[in-house]
């Protein structure tokens, strides 16, 4: 007979747990280092402005959570050897989220080379680097891992305007989160892909200014996000209760694209 008794629920907790977060001196990626360090983890918060990463990593001490600052460019190699070098002091690293992104206001007419190639190294390129470091050490470890990326609702149906680097790039991350969870699964690594839709941050109010909100607003039934919203989404694919999806592109978007 089947037992009818609840097995006990799955936990959201991350205790004893050390993470990455990447772009987290700010925005989306500090709401989702301090969601991690509520929860009992040890969080690495990268930035490439050291000042932002310190003062992120203070803020989490000051409410109690355990942070370490690790700053620097995740998209070249130095910086992310550096980083995954401290970690390693510290015990190695069982869940990174590549957050760290950015766009850049212009359409096909205005990208130049440099340009479009800045964006696939800073959105892209990080993600790679970061991730072949930490499913490395993940697999070296033996304790499995988590691996989220930051993807878009772009990546699903372009941006709406301009922004064809990044659209293409976060798009590019839904992929390399896919294929990655293949590789992952065998070793108890999930990997997955976060879609946010429109979540007010510096990056949103740099691109489209308080006009540009407003417009946006009203394509969004529940609502503007905020980097909080995210963060808990994070948190439930990098605990134990997320431990069954995988290669998944999680959207938190307020309704404003249903799939
Ligand atoms: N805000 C939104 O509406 C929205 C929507 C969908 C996806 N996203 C994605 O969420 C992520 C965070 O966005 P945000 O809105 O918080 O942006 P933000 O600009 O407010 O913060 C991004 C942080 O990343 C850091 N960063 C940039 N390049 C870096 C690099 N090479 N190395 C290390 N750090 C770097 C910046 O210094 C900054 O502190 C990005 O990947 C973005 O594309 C944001």
């Amino acid at each position: 007979m089947v037992s009818q008794t609840p097995a006990a629920p799955l936990s959201f907790r991350l205790d004893g747990k050390t993470a990455l977060v990447t772009g987290a001196g700010r925005g989306i990626g500090a709401a989702i280092a301090s969601a991690f360090a509520a929860a009992g983890a040890l969080v690495g918060v990268n930035d490439l402005d050291g000042a932002s990463a310190a003062a992120s990593a203070d803020a989490i001490v000051a409410a109690g959570g355990r942070a370490l600052a690790l700053p620097g460019d995740v998209g070249t190699p130095d910086a992310v050897a550096r980083i995954f070098d401290a970690l390693a002091a510290q015990g190695g690293i069982d869940i990174l989220v590549n957050n760290a992104g950015t766009t850049r206001d212009e359409t096909i007419f205005d990208i130049t080379l440099e340009s479009w190639n800045e964006l696939m190294r800073i959105n892209l390129t990080s993600a790679f680097l970061c991730s072949k470091r930490a499913m490395t050490m993940m697999r070296d470890q033996g304790r499995g891992g988590r691996i989220i990326v930051m993807g878009s609702v772009t990546g699903h149906q372009g941006a709406l305007y301009g922004h064809l680097h990044y659209a293409t790039t976060k798009a590019g991350l839904h992929g390399f989160a896919k294929t990655l969870a293949r590789t992952g699964a065998p070793l108890g690594i999930t990997v997955n892909a976060i879609a946010p839709g429109i979540v007010v941050t510096d990056l949103l109010r740099r691109t489209h200014g308080d006009e540009g909100i407003a417009v946006l607003e009203k394509l969004v039934p529940a609502g503007l996000g905020a980097p909080a919203d995210i963060g808990a989404a994070a948190l439930y694919l990098a605990s134990e209760a997320g431990r069954q999806v995988t290669g998944a592109v999680l959207d938190v978007n307020g309704g404003m694209l249903m799939r």
